[in-house]
């Protein structure tokens, strides 16, 4: 199986569990590339509330170019108190902003896969939950997050501010496009059901089986997805691949991050689940660097450590089945059921 192949990614650990998630999907993805022959040269970048306090920007332009020069991005997440105050100039999470919009990531994969091992985990009765297999395609480069805005001018009690969503036919377009190729990758005959956002997020907990493909707009799908991980059984359970349309010589480019925030209140405690990132580096495998079958070894390996009781604190309910580990552990156990080819 051995090949001379060496894939460039690029590392961003960010903020608060950031760099804990990110540690354990590279060993993840290092065990993986040693079980398939290939190689990884990794470069580490500077993103966030980190990057702030280094170079007073929360990434530098030319960080921005230098991921856009890999074959893909691995993101853990980004932000934290000590940079979160609104009316500061600079924030963590125009990194992210910066780089989606840069780099052209106008679509935002969540999967969400339910997980029988986690039924229990998750506040929903199990027979909601059965079946649950879908795919939220979220526009990531349009939308209130890069429209036209205003700061609240006047005076204290008359002021006014304003957000404004827009969006193009051909940013339109291209979201739904990408959209039904998914769909119709699985279901050749696609059914479209136009859905307002409300009831969609109330039919996504009544009738989540339901759902196939969900296609949003940026802020929607943001939100929606959140609401999603509770189906799973965390929010630290869901990755995300970001796209755009640029291919490398081995897939398409991509920026790969779990779903949920820095959390701050657990970073550094080896408490918080890894396996968000560790399926996002899945995600990664198979779309920009052309791997199938070492992404499909990776998701069967989650699910094996699953399947044996293994949980972090956030997933585990209390059971004689249980057993409680950390952060590492979790993604040495995942590398250790990493089947070579
Ligand atoms: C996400 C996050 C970001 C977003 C925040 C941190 C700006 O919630 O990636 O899901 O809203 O896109
Ligand atoms: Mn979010």
């Amino acid at each position: 199986m051995a090949d001379a192949t060496r894939y460039r990614l690029a590392v961003i650990p960010g903020d608060g569990v950031g760099p804990e998630v990110t540690a354990a999907a590279r060993h993840v993805l290092e065990t993986t590339a040693e079980a398939f022959g290939f190689g990884i040269d990794w470069t580490d970048v500077a993103a966030g509330g980190n990057a702030i306090d280094k170079f007073g920007v929360a990434i530098r332009p030319e960080d921005v170019v230098l991921c856009g020069e890999q074959d893909a991005v691995l993101l853990g997440a980004v932000g934290g108190p000590r940079w979160d105050d609104p009316r500061a100039p600079v924030r963590p999470e125009q990194a992210l902003f910066t780089l989606r919009g840069t780099l052209g990531l106008f679509a935002n994969l969540r999967p969400v896969m339910v997980y029988p091992q986690l039924f229990a985990a998750s506040p929903l009765k199990p027979d909601l939950l059965d079946g649950v297999d879908l795919l939220i395609v979220r526009e990531l480069a349009g939308g209130i997050y890069f429209g036209e805005r205003a700061e609240p001018s006047g005076d204290v009690g008359g002021r006014s501010a304003r957000d404004t969503l827009p969006y193009t036919e051909a940013e339109v377009r291209r979201i739904v496009r990408l959209g039904f190729e998914e769909a119709k990758a699985d279901f050749p005959d696609v059914t479209v059901n136009h859905q307002l956002v409300d009831s969609a997020a109330m039919l996504l907990v009544r009738r989540p089986a339901d759902f196939d493909v969900i296609i949003t707009e940026n802020l929607f799908g943001d939100i929606l997805s959140d609401e999603a991980a509770v189906l799973a059984g965390s929010l630290g359970m869901l990755p995300s691949a970001s796209l755009g349309t640029r291919q490398t010589e081995y897939g398409t480019f991509g920026l790969y991050e779990p779903i949920h925030g820095s959390a701050p209140d657990i970073a550094g405690r080896d408490i918080a689940n890894p396996l968000g990132t560790i399926l996002s580096a899945a995600m990664l495998l198979r779309w920009s660097l052309g791997r199938e079958d070492a992404a499909e070894a990776v998701e069967r390996a989650v699910a094996r450590a699953l399947d044996e009781g293994h949980r972090t604190a956030d997933l585990a309910v209390a059971g004689p089945a249980v057993d409680l580990v950390g952060t590492q552990s979790m993604a040495q156990l995942v590398a250790e059921r990493i089947e070579t080819p």
